[in-house]
This record gives C-alpha cells, structure tokens and sequence, in this order.
C-alpha cells in the first residue's frame, strides 16, 4: 500500500498559506504591438517580472515538457494543467493515439470489438473536431481510423464534423472538408458508402463544456442523431460556402449546424438504432456532455426526442472516475497520486475556483482527469457561472474580478493551506482573435492577480503565479525566421487564435517566503511538471520522489 505521508521540509517551513494563480493563455514572446499581454497595462504582472530575478523565471508549457507527441505541439489547458497539479510527465492522449494507431492495437481491443459488431448491419458515425490543431483531435488520426474501420469491415460510415478555427486558423475549415471529401471518395472506390451527413462549428455545436451551455450540445444532436438543422445542404463545402456567403461575420468556430440532404431532401446520416458512433476527439473536456447525452439512460439536460440504441465508443475515456464513456478505443493516461491527493492524504486544506469555462481546469485537470473532491472534509471547489451565448470578446473582463474576490476571501478566512484559482481571459479572449478585447481581458486578469497578492501580504502568506500555456501574448501568425506577421493572399495580416509554443513565466513571492529562497540554476529545461514539487516544498512538505523536481532552494 502506497505511503501517503509526506516527510516534512527541513528548511521550508510549514503553515502558511499558498495562492496559487494560473493565468490562462499567458505566454512570454517578443514585447511588440502583437503582443495583447506586452500592450496591456499590467503593473503587477510587469513587478513580478522587474521584481527579484531569483523569484521569476520562464519554464515550458508545451511539446514533449507536457507529454505532447513533438516539440513543435503547442500546449493547451488539458496537458497543462495536468502536468502542474500531477508533477510528472505522462504521455497524453495525442500520443497515446498515435501509438495505438502506428501499431494497430487499436483496432484489437475491447472498444473497436464493440463497435464492430455493428459494422455488418450498422452505420459507422464519426463525431469530432475537423482539424490538425492536436488539441482535441488530429486529422492524421481521423484518416487512419477511417481506413482502418475499413480494412475491419465497416460498410458505412458517416461523418459528422466539427469546424475549429480556434486551434488552428479560421477559415481552415474548407481545406479540411476538401481533404475529408478526398480521402471518403477514396474510401467509396474501395466499396465503402462513406458521407458526411452533418457539422457546425465546435464553440457553437457540441463542443461546450463544464455544462456551460446545454444548447450547444442540443443542437449538435438533432443535427447528428435526428438528422434535423435550420440549414439543408447538398454537401459540406456548399454548406461552408453559402452559410459565409450569407454572414460577413461567418467564422469556422461558431458555424451554425447543418445536414447534408439527399436529392429527395433526406438526411443522409442520422444515427438510428443498430449503428456504432465514435467521438474521435482525445481530449476530455468537451466530449463529456455529448458522452453523456449518448450513453446515459437517464438524462434531463435536453429533450432528446429520440434515443437511437447504438454501440457507441470514445476515442478514449473521458472522465476516470465516471467510467465514461464505458468504452473506448485507446485507454488514457493513468494520472495518479495527483498533489491535489497528497495534499488531501496529509490534511492540508485547500481552496480552487474560476468560472464555468476553466472551473473543470483547475479541479479535474489538476486532478488528473478526475470529478469530485478528493476529501470534503478538507476541500472547497467553487465555481462562478460564465457568461453564456456570447463571445468573450464582448465582455473581456470575464469573471476575473470575481475569481479574485473569492481568492482573497479564502485566503484572508485562514480556513484554506491552498487557495488556486485559474483567471481565463488571456486564453479565452486571446482565442476570439481581437486585439483591442484581449488586451482589455489581461487587464482584468492582471487587477485579479493584485487583489490575491494583496491578500496573500495580508495574511503573511506566499503566492506562485504561473501560466498553463501561451496564447494572448501572440495574435498574429509569424514568420517563425523573422518573427514578422505573416500576410493572407489578400494582403491582411494572419490573426491567430490558438495557443502557442511560448514559455510561460512564473513567480513567487509574499512575506511568508523565508529568506533566501531562490529558484535554482541547474534546471533551465523546467516545465510545468517541475511545479508541484515547488508547490509542496512552499508548504513545508518534501516532494515524492518521483515528483519532477523542485524549482526552489534555500541558499546557504
Ligand atoms: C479550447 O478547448 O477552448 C481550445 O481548443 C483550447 O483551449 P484550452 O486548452 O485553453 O482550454
Ligand atoms: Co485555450
């Protein structure tokens, strides 16, 4: 049985409280005028920064530092947010798919067995995001896992996509559905009735998450399961074509749902019993509303009107502790003895909170893929509702203020040892692409960072401040040799959504740090695996051994 009891420190001293702030989507990158965080009037980040170089420095928040296949994968909130509250490194999902695929024990476990007893009567349904980003899901995959249902019996299979533009650059989504229509042309030379019978942009059709907005989720099913949308097309392209050329403001994240039609006006691919669907996405957060839409019996979130019996299989499993989906094609990492637990097991109390769209981040990615609390004796979760139906560009400031009244409220209580919030406006405005709100929203996550230092000093505590990946800091698509914004063939600049490879800073500080705490210099390839250890050390505990090491000391 595992020994939970962590040795007490024998330089950092026990009992003070720990703010722990992840700025979300808050790289470090060339301070110019494309840079909303460099932009913003951020006096207490720029302190943290100028303050002493012993307390601040940069650590790595994407590629292989969190688990991710290559060097050149940006990170996300998923992977980030793991390796932080984890403290080590495991291989995620992306890669885990990857390997599963490139070895062909995917299509030999349980879950693809389960899903092809239906291949002979059935349709085969694909639900997943339309892209290459490697965030939620990776087109390379998509087309292995067609073509390997394929080579195992599937007869039809019918897609049902979701545009991005939010991991990858808007408007990509025409090059996906041309590159889709390729491969399933291919598909149908080889005797196999493969369509697309539906799609809609992911913030708009089912991929929320949180449980923010159940209309989302609705609306992809009658879509995909009833085969019913406003919008009727002949194929995906026209779909794309005539929805952008009706909307100037059309855009592949919030692409309205549609069906594609047969020539009588038929849907060509609802989901009806005796077929297999499988959501291909790796990614947990939003599958977990669609995965319980599918495989709960009982379900009161939206009106489903019809229940198709199907086999249905993630590409993995989204949620450890809800078993769900039951089946799944590749299983995921097995995150445990996560420090959220340690602390739990060695009855320190802790506090976490943001706002619905990143509440999930700082407890069930910290957790490792896990819902609930560890122990409610010892641990509050608080989550403050987030705006809904809107895009964060039209209110930037998002909960932060909030988040930091209740950080501060926490920590001035005395009640908690660890007190973690996630602010998201770096990363969910900075993922709407406009300049002027993105700078707006790291403003506001910058006054939420004063507020819990300011209540940290009061209480003689010690705050780590910190990111989960990049994102705010760079809007535009660069020249990656000359670090120029790079033009479209109109001549406008390239505005980027998504995340980046940036490091991230980190930060510590508070009366309650002892004197001569510094962060060491022989780890300069730290990520953010490395600050769990750091966390623990901070409350007085050592570090399990197989924790990533600590970034902090206490010099001689
Ligand atoms: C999203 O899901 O919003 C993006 O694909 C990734 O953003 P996150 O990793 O910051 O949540
Ligand atoms: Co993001």
């Amino acid at each position: 049985k595992h020994d939970w009891l962590l040795p007490a420190h024998t330089k950092f001293p026990k009992g003070r409280t720990l703010a722990i702030v992840v700025l979300d989507g808050w790289g470090e990158q060339i301070p110019d005028q494309y840079n909303a965080i460099h932009v913003a009037n951020t006096p207490t980040m720029d302190a943290l920064k100028k303050g002493a170089p012993e307390h601040w420095r940069l650590i790595r928040a994407h590629g292989q530092a969190v688990g991710l296949p290559t060097d050149e994968d940006m990170g996300n909130s998923e992977v980030g947010h793991n390796a932080l509250g984890a403290g080590r490194i495991f291989e995620q999902g992306a890669k885990l798919v990857d390997s599963a695929l490139s070895t062909g024990k995917l299509f030999h476990g349980n879950g693809f067995r389960y899903i092809q007893e239906c291949f002979a009567k059935g349709t085969l349904h694909f639900i997943g995001l339309l892209s290459d980003g490697g965030v939620h899901s990776r087109y390379d995959q998509l087309q292995a896992l067609m073509k390997g249902c394929a080579a195992n019996g599937a007869r039809r299979i019918r897609l049902h996509v979701l545009t991005d533009g939010r991991d990858v650059l808007d408007e990509t989504s025409f090059k996906f559905v041309e590159q889709l229509e390729s491969d399933l042309r291919e598909l149908r030379k080889h005797g196999v009735d493969a369509l697309i019978a539906s799609g809609g942009g992911r913030m708009y059709v089912t991929m929320d998450r949180y449980e923010n907005d159940w209309n989302v989720v609705k609306r992809g099913w009658d879509a995909q399961v009833l085969g019913e949308a406003p919008h009727k097309f002949k194929s995906a392209l026209e779909a794309l074509t005539s929805l952008k050329a009706e909307n100037p403001k059309f855009n592949d994240q919030y692409c309205p749902p549609f069906v594609i039609v047969d020539h009588g006006g038929k849907a060509v691919g609802p989901i009806l019993d005796g077929d297999a669907v499988v959501t291909f996405n790796f990614r947990a957060d939003r599958m977990i509303m669609l995965a319980k839409a599918l495989e709960y019996a009982d379900f009161n979130k939206f009106d489903r009107v019809r229940v198709p019996r199907i086999h249905y299989a993630g590409m993995l499993q989204y949620d450890g502790e809800l078993k769900l989906p039951g089946k799944y094609l590749v299983s995921p990492p097995e995150i445990e003895r996560t420090s959220g637990e340690y602390l739990a097991k060695n009855g320190l109390r802790t506090f976490a909170c943001s706002e619905t769209v990143k509440f999930g981040h700082v407890t069930f990615f910290w957790n490792g893929n896990r819902s609930g609390l560890f122990n409610d004796k010892l641990e509050t979760y608080v989550e403050i509702q987030s705006d809904q139906g809107i895009t964060f560009n039209e209110k930037p400031g998002m909960k932060a203020l909030e988040i930091g009244r209740k950080a501060q409220d926490a920590i001035l209580s005395g009640k908690y040892d660890q007190v973690r919030v996630n602010l998201p406006n770096g990363d969910m405005v900075g993922h709407t692409g406009d300049m002027k709100a993105t700078v707006f929203g790291c403003e506001a996550a910058d006054k939420a960072v004063k507020m819990i230092l300011d209540a940290v000093k009061k209480v003689g505590g010690i705050y780590l401040v910190t990111a989960d990946h990049g994102n705010a800091e760079d809007m535009v698509k660069r020249n990656p040799k000359t670090g120029q914004p790079l033009l479209d063939k109109d001549g406008n600049i390239q505005i980027l959504t998504s995340h980046t490879c940036a490091p991230v800073p980190i930060a510590i500080g508070g009366p309650g740090l002892i004197p001569k705490v510094r962060f060491r210099t022989d780890l300069p390839h730290a990520g953010l695996a490395n600050v769990a250890a750091t966390m623990m050390n901070l409350l007085g505990f050592e570090a399990p051994a197989d924790y990533e090491p600590s970034l902090v000391e206490v010099a001689n």
